[in-house]
């Protein structure tokens, strides 16, 4: 299979919410393991670690407890967690907002490194907290902060093809040197 360019990954993903059975290779979940790994955070801190679902009981649970059915549809859940504590901290932001920055960079490093290895992938951010940590055993406090789990990734072979959801245009996104200034290049 002939890599993505970057850009045609961008463009080919979408949220698949429906897989096929599908036993995924060792080397691709290790792929999308790295290039969370790799990802850029705040002052290098990685403040993350992945649970990787596999066993198929573990995956039912999740799909009981978000009521998502594709998480016990998808080969493997990446469950990420953030852990608030170990993020950065500077310039009056907050250490959610650095967490939650790092995380989506590490997200988004994962969903573009499947859809190039040509997998399929959704996020799952609504549920329950204290019901996901259950399930996945994540300890409520340890010593070196609370791991939290920011989002559930699934991946898969997919078992549908929606169609691109609309963006909003560029014009109405992008402004030139201050803000509300229209950029006349977009
Ligand atoms: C942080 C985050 C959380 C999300 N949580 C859910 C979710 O709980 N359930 C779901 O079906 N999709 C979820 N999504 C997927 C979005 O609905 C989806 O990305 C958006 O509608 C755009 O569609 P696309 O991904 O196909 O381009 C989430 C996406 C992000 C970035």
């Amino acid at each position: 299979m002939l890599a993505l360019e970057v850009r045609e990954a961008i463009r080919k993903r979408r949220s698949i919410r429906k897989f096929k059975p599908y036993d995924l290779p060792k080397d691709k979940l290790l792929e999308i393991l790295e290039a969370a790994r790799l990802s850029p955070s705040y002052a290098n801190t990685q403040p993350w670690r992945f649970i990787v679902v596999e066993d198929e009981a573990v995956k039912r649970k999740l799909a009981e407890v978000t009521a998502h059915r594709f998480l016990a549809e998808a080969s493997v859940t990446i469950a990420v967690l953030g852990n608030e504590k170990l993020a950065g901290s500077s310039g009056g932001i907050p250490k959610r907002s650095w967490l939650d920055m790092d995380i989506g960079a590490a997200i988004e490093n994962m969903l573009l490194q499947a859809t190039e290895l040509g997998l399929a992938t959704c996020l799952d951010g609504s549920f329950r907290q204290r019901e996901v940590k259950r399930v996945l055993k994540v300890p409520e406090q340890v010593r070196s902060g609370d791991w939290r789990v920011m989002v559930l990734l699934s991946v898969g072979l997919a078992g549908e093809e929606p169609a691109f959801q609309e963006r909003k245009p560029l014009e109405q996104l992008v402004y030139l040197n201050e803000f509300g200034k229209p950029h006349p290049g977009v």
